[in-house]
C-alpha cells in the first residue's frame, strides 16, 4: 500500500472533527495476526516512518513522550534474537528457546519501550500513554494492510535480556509490534459481551 498520510498540521492548526465510518469498521473487524505466520514484505522505511508517526500521535498526559523505539530488522533482529537464545541455552531454558520463534520469524519488531519522566504526572499514566502507543502502531499497521501481534513474553522482562536490549532504569518493554504478512488469515476468537463488563453507578 502507497503511504498517503495527510501532511502533519502544524501546531495550533484547527483540526476538523468528522466522522469516520471507515474506521469504525476497521475497528469492529481488525483482528492481529499469528507472529509465526508473518513473512516478507514488512512494512518499507516509508510505511515505518508514517507508522511511527501515527503511533506516537497519542494522548499523553503532560506532553512529556514517556517513550521511545527500538527497531529489529533483518540481521539486526536475527542476532538480536541469537543473543536472547544463548542467555536461554545458558540457563537450560528449553522452553524459553522455544518460545523466540515469534521473535525470529516476522521480518519486522518494533519495541517501544516505556520511559517515564520524572515529573508531576503519575507514573502510571505514562506507563498507559505508552500502552496507547503500543495499540496505535499495532493498529495503524493492520489498517495499512500487513499482520501485526503485541507481544511481550519473556524476554521483556528478564533483567540479562532488557538489557541486551539497551533498557536503562527505570524502562520497561510496553510491547514487541511484529509485522509482516500473513501466510494465512486470521480466525476470530472469543470476545466479551460489553454488558457483562458495564455496571452503572447509581450511588
Ligand atoms: C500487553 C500484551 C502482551 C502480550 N503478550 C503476548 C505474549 O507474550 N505472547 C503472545 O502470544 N501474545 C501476547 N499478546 C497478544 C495477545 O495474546 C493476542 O495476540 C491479542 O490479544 C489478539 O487480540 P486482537 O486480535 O484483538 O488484536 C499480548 C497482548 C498484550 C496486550
Amino acid at each position: 500500500m502507497t503511504v498517503a498520510l495527510p501532511p502533519a498540521p502544524e501546531f495550533g492548526a484547527l483540526i476538523p472533527l468528522a466522522p469516520a465510518p471507515q474506521v469504525l469498521e476497521f475497528l469492529a473487524l481488525r483482528r492481529s495476526t499469528s507472529a509465526v505466520t508473518l513473512g516478507a514484505p514488512a512494512p518499507t522505511l516509508d510505511e515505518l516512518d508514517a507508522l511511527l508517526r501515527l503511533a506516537t500521535r497519542v494522548p499523553d498526559h503532560g506532553k512529556l513522550a514517556p517513550w521511545r523505539f527500538v527497531l529489529l530488522e533483518s540481521d539486526a533482529k536475527a542476532a538480536f534474537a541469537a543473543r536472547l537464545e544463548a542467555l536461554a541455552q545458558a540457563r537450560g531454558d528449553a522452553q524459553a528457546a522455544a518460545k523466540l520463534a515469534k521473535l525470529k520469524v516476522p521480518p519486522l519488531a518494533v519495541v517501544v519501550i516505556a520511559s517515564p519522566k520524572p515529573a508531576a504526572i503519575p507514573e502510571w499514566e505514562q506507563l498507559l500513554s505508552a500502552g496507547a502507543v503500543c495499540t496505535t502502531l499495532l493498529y495503524a499497521a493492520l489498517a495499512m494492510g500487513y499482520g501485526a501481534n503485541w507481544i511481550t513474553d519473556w524476554y521483556s522482562y528478564d533483567p540479562e535480556a532488557t538489557a541486551v536490549l539497551g533498557l536503562t532504569p527505570g524502562e520497561r518493554v510496553a510491547g514487541f509490534v511484529l509485522m509482516g504478512t500473513p501466510r494465512e488469515p486470521p480466525l476470530e476468537r472469543e470476545r466479551p459481551t460489553p454488558a457483562s463488563l458495564v455496571s452503572r453507578w447509581e450511588g
